[in-house]
């Protein structure tokens, strides 16, 4: 393991006014996206989705750090024949990886989930490094209802989480560490905050069990938030407040940065939240964002599957990282939602 190389890679994944899109939806999950713009789910129409993502230099140039890739991505080239990384990295950006087979069912807890994919992850780890891959992800899903979660699944994921990221290290290879507690619930906002709190505790525990250097790893968490479907939705000052509270609580000054994935929340409430906590100043990490939907929305929309919407999806894809990366270093305002990309 190179210590050095990793950290250099894990403080460049969350530099000051860039941020990671998350353009790692596994084909069942990019078929949902598809489907609401009304776009068949090919290999090709993957393709010419994520190469426009890509192509759209000034923005990944200026804005984005880093791209998480799906197995799928990786390999795949342009239409002219360029590997898809080659572009990502033409414009300076860097790729990554999701490693993770997916959350499946717990034995013995209903309705909970452990992540699954530790099993000959070293022999994949070094083939994504060879196709290009300076850093990973891996997802824990811990979903909130009246008795969930269980200690015996957020164990169970903190601990596939760590040995996960050990793993990465092992193979230079800066791990994304990501437990998300989910939104999707009716929860109010100190349930959230309680929850949140408990799983990364125990994740952070189980990292240095794992013998995982803080130091070359991303954390990837969820904002402390009401659940969709609670009655009582707390303010973005409130929200801010919160997150960073429990943050502060569990994650070590050690850890280089804390690239926050977007959960559902709209694309204005994901960037007005980043903004809110970095304008409160005085973090002991960068603060970043690592969006998926909350980057991919509008653009997708924009070219719902024509390739003569393509300027227009790469427009709504460079205003939305522009607004990103503001709010990551605190300098976003909604007056600037109305500006044209
Ligand atoms: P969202 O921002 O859409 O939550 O996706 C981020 C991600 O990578 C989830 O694993």
């Amino acid at each position: 393991m190179n210590g050095a190389e990793l950290n250099r890679i894990a403080t460049a994944m969350v530099a000051r006014g860039k941020g990671i899109l998350a353009a790692d939806e596994s084909t069942g999950t990019i078929k949902k996206r598809f489907d609401a713009i009304g776009v068949a789910n090919t290999e090709d129409n993957r393709r010419d989705y994520r190469e426009l993502l890509f192509r759209s230099e000034a923005a990944m140039h200026q804005y984005i750090s880093g791209v998480i890739l799906y197995d799928e991505t990786i390999r795949q080239k342009a239409k002219d024949g360029t590997r898809l990384v080659e572009l990502i990295e033409r414009a300076g950006s860097i790729p990554g990886i999701k490693v993770d087979a997916g959350a499946k069912p717990l034995a013995h807890c209903p309705g909970e989930t452990v992540t699954e994919g530790l099993d000959g992850l070293g022999l994949r780890l070094s083939d994504y490094r060879k196709l290009g891959a300076r850093f990973a992800k891996w997802r824990a899903v811990i979903d909130i209802a009246a008795a969930i979660p269980s200690y015996t699944a957020v164990s169970a994921n903190a601990h596939a989480l760590a040995r996960y990221a050990a793993l990465c290290q092992e193979h230079d290879i800066v791990p994304i560490v990501e437990p998300e507690v989910l939104m999707d619930g009716d929860h109010d906002i100190e349930r959230c905050a309680e929850v949140t709190e408990f799983v990364l505790k125990e994740t952070f525990q189980q990292l240095y069990h794992q013998r995982v250097s803080l130091e070359g790893m991303v954390l990837k968490p969820n904002m402390v938030i009401a659940g969709k479907k609670s009655p009582r939705q707390a303010g973005t000052q409130e929200v801010a407040e919160r997150t960073i509270a429990v943050l502060r609580r569990c994650v070590p000054a050690a850890v280089p940065g804390i690239a926050f994935l977007s959960g559902g929340q709209t694309d204005e409430q994901a960037t007005a939240h980043l903004n809110a906590m970095v304008a409160g100043g005085n973090l002991p990490w960068s603060l970043t964002f690592s969006y998926g939907r909350a980057l991919q929305a509008a653009p997708q929309k924009a070219w719902s599957g024509k390739a003569e919407n393509t300027a227009a999806a790469q427009a709504a894809f460079a205003h939305r990282a522009r607004m990103n990366a503001l709010a990551s270093k605190g300098a976003w305002k909604p007056e600037l939602e109305k500006e044209a990309a």
